[in-house]
């Protein structure tokens, strides 16, 4: 994803923009560039390749001036390149723009542009927009933004800068890709995430929807150049102004060798942090500014989870979680293809959607469509101002902080944790017979970051095996109830980090074709963890190594039957069958891990990947 940087004040903007461009390059990008005006003089300097290169050619002539705006940017139109990279211009270099998102009637304004005599010099959507302001102009900047925005279609982010206005920047967002702007002392800032502008300031205000920002160093104007916003509900931005208390170096990693690890190791903070003043001594649940009503509970005659990839595994989860407490049926949904179906969706459907960048465009739609067929929505996020949190009826907001590597880890566990909060909520509206069960799982949750603080522990074991799984090409994980969804995500986890080809399965489905794949040393990890299916996955296991598989079952630490018959294991600490996801899932991401670091992979930024998927 696109990362957007800008700087309007009377420091020099290039340090500014450079250290905003290296805390954005979590989010996976291919090119990255910068325009600063020097009074009336416009300074570009753009690249393929990553922020270091951009410095090396900047270290020669670094730029000067006290206004400018940054990128780094992740292809989605034209192959990464110099002259594909952002800021753009148009053709006489008034107007420099970046931008993240699509216009989706590139094609159409491409060609009546160039019939106007303007010089296209990429393949880009963006620099259209640099041709289009240029072209409305007639000496009033916000004005010639304004007319530029009515003509592009879209869901996008970007900033421009002039050099006719060398004092001011123009900031602009429609649907999904956030902006942020950073209130400093003469100062303003702007941002794609949060997280890049704690090192210069702890205000910000959340665009929203349809709203563009003139920004001076004295002052922030918000107006909307979009009568009805596309997501969300609008507020004055002056009630906006966040303060958000994360520290400066929030987006730093803090001595560790990767993002990842650091976050795999913050999980029991995730946890606790999540739970904070939610799980009250007498069981029940308080959720700050969660307005899920009672009687909306009550009427519920389904819930349907809504996500992709990790936060996907999540509410399959809370699939095992929520039929037999709350019994309601329960579906999990793909986001990507359940928005192109034609679903049955009605005034007694919850929906829950699971996103920890509140921004993966799939999700964002197919909230939207549930919404417009009556559904309540209730969205698990963990971005303040995110784009899902401003759409969704209800917020329950995850506490893992910034998760900066593109592999999910902590949020993913501050999902799980918020699952179950959530079904404690619900269980308190409905009728059940499950007290006693829904006790012993409070307190279960309340040494949850106990347990996994003991996983962490285990590292030299976990990597011990790792060093061996590395060599693999093919992995197979199994596992039955609640260690399937926990498979699935063992699984991904080992593909995007080490990239290696792996994929789960339902144990009991192995024998209807796949186990033609296993041959003698196969790999193949078994999760066995889930006391009432227990026996049925130690059959499993022999199936599998009656054909001389190589595996390793994920147990409990005090299990004995797979280690007498001869299976290698993996131990994790036993907890309550309907907790045991995250114990699993933390060994299973430090395997992944361990896997990706013995094989050389670039652990943070995994090729192909960005960190959230705002493009469909
Ligand atoms: C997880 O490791 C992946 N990076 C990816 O599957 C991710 O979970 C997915 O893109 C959904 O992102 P979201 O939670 O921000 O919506």
């Amino acid at each position: 994803m696109c990362g957007i940087v800008g700087y309007v004040g009377s420091e020099a903007a290039l340090p500014v923009l450079m250290a905003g461009l290296t805390s954005l390059t979590y989010r996976g990008y291919d090119s990255a560039g910068v325009a600063v005006l020097d009074g009336s003089t416009l300074q570009v300097v753009k690249c393929a390749g990553k922020v270091a290169d951009l410095a090396a050619r900047l270290a020669d002539s670094p730029l000067s001036g006290s206004t400018g705006i940054g990128h780094t940017r992740w292809a989605t139109h034209g192959e990464p390149s110099d002259v594909n990279a952002h800021p753009h211009i148009d053709t006489r270099g008034d107007f420099a723009v970046v931008h993240n998102g699509i216009f989706e009637n590139s094609s159409d304004l491409r060609e009546r542009l160039r019939a106007q005599g303007c010089l296209i010099r990429s393949q880009t959507d963006t620099e259209l927009f640099a041709h289009l302001v240029s072209l409305h102009y007639r000496g009033d900047f916000e004005a010639a933004v304004k007319a530029a925005l009515a003509e592009v279609k879209g869901s996008f982010a970007l900033v421009v800068a002039s050099r006719f206005h060398p004092s001011t920047l123009i900031a602009a967002k429609l649907d999904t890709p956030p902006l942020v702007i950073g209130i400093g002392a003469g100062e303003m800032f702007v941002s794609s995430d949060i997280s890049s502008l704690m090192r210069f300031t702890k205000r910000v205000v959340i665009l929203e929807d349809g709203e563009m920002a003139v920004l001076t160093p004295k002052n922030v104007l918000v107006d909307l150049f979009r009568a009805e916003p596309v997501v969300g509900r609008r507020r004055p931005a002056n009630e906006r102004v966040l303060s958000v208390d994360w520290p400066a170096d929030i987006a730093e990693r803090g001595g560790y060798p990767h993002f990842m690890l650091k976050e795999i190791e913050e999980q029991p903070r995730a946890i606790r942090d999540t739970l904070r003043d939610r799980l009250l001594e007498d069981g029940r649940v308080a959720i700050e500014d969660f307005t899920l009503a009672p009687a909306t509970v009550r009427r519920a005659r389904r819930v349907i989870f809504l996500s992709c990839g990790t936060a996907y595994h999540a509410g399959l989860v809370g699939q095992y979680l929520f039929e037999p407490i709350l019994n309601l049926p329960v579906q999990v949904e793909i986001a990507s293809e359940f928005r192109y179906r034609q679903p049955v969706i009605g005034l007694d459907d919850l929906v829950v959607a699971i996103s920890q960048s509140g921004e993966t465009a799939d999700t964002v739609s197919a909230v939207r469509r549930v919404q417009e067929r009556g559904a309540t929505v209730v969205a698990i996020t963990n971005v303040i101002g995110s784009t899902l949190s401003r759409v969704a009826d209800h917020v329950l907001f995850t506490r893992a902080g910034p998760e900066i590597a593109v592999a999910s880890t902590k949020a993913f566990t501050a999902q799980l944790v918020a699952v179950h909060l959530l079904l404690r909520y619900l269980a308190q509206y409905r009728p059940h017979q499950h007290e006693k069960l829904l006790y012993q799982l409070g307190l279960g949750l309340r040494q949850l970051d106990g347990v996994v603080e003991q996983v962490l522990q285990r590292t030299a074991t976990i990597q011990a095996f790792a060093a061996q799984l590395a060599s693999h090409e093919d992995v197979y994980f199994i596992g039955r109830n609640l260690d399937e969804p926990i498979a699935r995500e063992g699984s991904l986890k080992l593909k995007e980090i080490s990239y290696i080809h792996s994929e789960a399965y339902p144990a009991g489905e192995l024998k209807h074709g796949t186990l033609a794949l296993l041959s003698p040393g196969t790999a193949v990890i078994a999760l066995a963890t889930q006391s009432d299916i227990y026996e049925k996955m130690v059959s499993n296991i022999q199936e599998v190594l009656a054909r001389k598989a190589w595996v390793t079952a994920l147990v409990p630490e005090d299990e004995s039957e797979l280690e007498a018959m001869g299976v290698g294991t993996l131990r994790v600490p036993r907890v309550n069958d309907l907790l045991a996801p995250v114990p699993n899932v933390v060994t299973l991401q430090l395997l992944a891990y361990h896997c990706g670091v013995a094989r050389g992979c670039e652990i943070d930024q995994p090729r192909n990947l960005a960190k959230s998927v705002t493009v469909e």
